[in-house]
């Protein structure tokens, strides 16, 4: 395994950015139907979640990754690289980064750990890079490397229609979440792969939890989960039925998968429920987490560290040098201001 003690050398005057990059959940996912271009026509609303990903971005002259997990890869292949090559040919950069990333959210797991990396990466270097790119034209970009990286530019919660990547911001407040994982990896190409019209919805559902996120009641919440994504899964890996009886037992007030799974989740009345909740899961194999709905942004910076000096992310708004990936609507939330490496 690759630590972060593996962290590259910083040299000169070069700079540095902290970054933070949260997972979500989909509360619904409805599948509406087959696209002419093989996607599948989705309704879902997605909420990000206090469980992320920490991400540093050094400013080099070439490209280079660093991940502390030994089940994804370092390589090319890795989303988080692959966003910098992106956006380094789309805007014509001549310069580079070396990211060391510190994954904390299971992978293939439906909790779109890999493209909220990938969102970090676009909105760390927009700053890095100085590019000063738009929100709308980064989220251009972002569809090109899956469909829910838009969403984790913005956070919060979110309407997503099309093939999930058109977005509107739902109001919400904050509801705690148990989430649970089994040690069972989930391709998203796969289970579209299985899904039958038999699975088709009409979209009332996403539409309906939408409004519903506004009142902030838990029970309405949990009463109104769907994922049509279930009956795809759910046969291949039993585990997923078991952990889900295994939340409805330990006191959610409902259940249902992530994504394209096998992550579950259950609603809490509170985060001390959730935390209850949490400690009657026993079964060892299972990584399980409290955590609460995020309203603000997925991507947060914690630190900027530019000529040997660290500023906080309120100290250097204030000197300008960092801008709203879009626009006011979506205004940064307190950030923990931490000490970079060095
Ligand atoms: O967007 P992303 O690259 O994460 O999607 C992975 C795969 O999931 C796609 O290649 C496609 O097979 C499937 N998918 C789909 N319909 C969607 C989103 C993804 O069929 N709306």
């Amino acid at each position: 395994m690759l630590g972060l003690a593996a962290l590259p050398k910083r040299s000169g005057s070069r700079r540095r950015l902290a970054l933070s990059a949260a997972a979500k959940v989909n509360l619904v996912l409805e599948i509406l139907g087959k696209r002419a271009d093989g996607y599948h026509e989705l309704a879902t609303v997605m909420q990000a979640v206090d469980l992320s990903d920490r991400l540093i971005l050094d400013e080099a002259p070439d490209l280079g990754l660093v991940v502390n997990s030994d089940v994804i890869p370092g390589d090319a292949t890795n989303l988080a690289l692959r966003a910098a090559v992106a956006l380094r040919e789309a805007a014509r950069v001549n310069g580079g980064v070396h990211i060391t990333l510190d994954k904390r959210i299971p992978v293939a797991a439906g909790l779109g750990g890999g493209s909220t990396d990938a969102a970090a990466v676009l909105f760390g270097l927009n700053r890095l890079w100085r590019l000063r790119w738009p929100g709308a034209r980064l989220a251009e970009l972002a569809t090109k490397l899956g469909m829910d990286v838009p969403f984790f530019l913005r956070g919060g919660a979110a309407l997503g229609t099309a093939r999930g990547e058109v977005l509107k911001p739902v109001p919400a407040g904050a509801v705690a979440l148990v989430l649970v994982s089994p040690p069972i990896e989930s391709s998203t190409a796969a289970v579209y792969g299985r899904v039958t019209p038999s699975m088709y919805t009409d979209g009332a559902r996403a539409r309906t939890m939408a409004g519903i996120l506004r009142t902030r009641q838990a029970a309405r919440v949990a009463a109104s989960l769907y994922n049509g994504l279930e009956a795809a899964v759910a046969p291949l890996h039993p585990e997923i039925a078991r952990m889900k009886a295994a939340l409805l037992a330990a006191g959610a007030l409902g259940v249902a998968m992530s994504g394209s799974g096998p992550t579950v989740f259950g609603v809490a009345r509170s985060f001390e429920h959730a935390r209850q909740i949490r400690a009657r899961l026993t079964r060892a194999s299972w990584r399980c987490w409290a955590v609460r709905t995020l309203g603000g942004p997925a991507v947060r910076v914690r630190t900027i560290e530019s000529m040997g000096r660290t500023m906080g992310r309120g100290q250097a708004a204030r000197r300008g040098t960092l801008d709203p990936v879009f626009g006011g609507s979506n205004p940064p939330a307190p950030t923990t201001i931490r000490r970079g490496r060095r």
